[in-house]
């Protein structure tokens, strides 16, 4: 099969630790790895908008493409499935930021530690009322912050086995009246002033064929 970074060109010389736990996610199920590529080149857009440079922009990069790590704790047929979830299946699909902390805490590497704590804040909202801890306001890292909403911009964008890809319109409307409420408003000013570039770096990212 063809090297996963062939299929991530902004990613550069992506490290081994990096590169093995996206290969499993491909090998468990490739369209969440498509999702988690897109966030990360989303990421990257978003911080370079801030600044960000060096170091701060690998991490981020790392962070959006290893986000959902923790799914590999979850049946490929049930991410995937063309439904909404039971109560129970929710609880079960909830747990996957402390997954993903827990497997990237193993590798022990000092950028991980950030990494692993962006993961597990990915699902955390301004307004306290995310998971898996209810963080509130700028207690969630800055990083976690952006990624949350690059994350729900390729949500909304692309199609699912239960939804069609959203529209710009309906897009813009969600982020605002979610601004200051499930995202940072800064975080949200930020993608709606830079929309395009944003949607051009989201559909930069090639459909990653599944590994089997
Ligand atoms: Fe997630």
């Amino acid at each position: 099969m063809a090297h996963l970074s062939a299929y991530l060109p902004w990613c550069g010389g992506l490290d081994d630790r990096s590169a093995l736990v996206s290969e499993a996610m491909r090998l468990h199920d490739a369209q969440t790895l498509g999702h988690c590529a897109r966030v990360s080149a989303i990421s990257l857009c978003l911080g370079r908008l801030l600044g960000h440079a060096g170091r701060t922009l690998d991490t981020l990069m790392k962070a959006g493409l290893l986000h959902d790590v923790g799914k590999l704790s979850i049946d490929q047929k049930l991410l995937n499935a063309p439904r909404g979830f039971t109560p129970e299946e929710r609880a079960l699909v909830r747990l996957h930021p402390q997954h993903g902390f827990d497997l990237l805490e193993i590798a022990d590497h000092e950028q991980f530690q950030e990494v692993s704590l962006i993961v597990l804040q990915h699902h955390e909202q301004w307004d306290g009322h995310g998971y898996p801890h209810a963080m509130a306001g700028k207690d969630q890292h800055p990083l976690a912050r952006l990624l949350a909403v690059a994350d729900v911009f390729d949500a909304l964008s692309s199609p699912r086995a239960y939804k069609p890809g959203w529209h710009e319109a309906r897009i813009r409307d969600h982020f605002a009246r979610q601004r200051g409420c499930q995202f940072d408003p800064e975080m949200v000013d930020l993608l709606l002033d830079n929309y395009a570039p944003c949607v051009a770096a989201r559909e930069g990212v090639p459909d990653i064929p599944p590994a089997w």
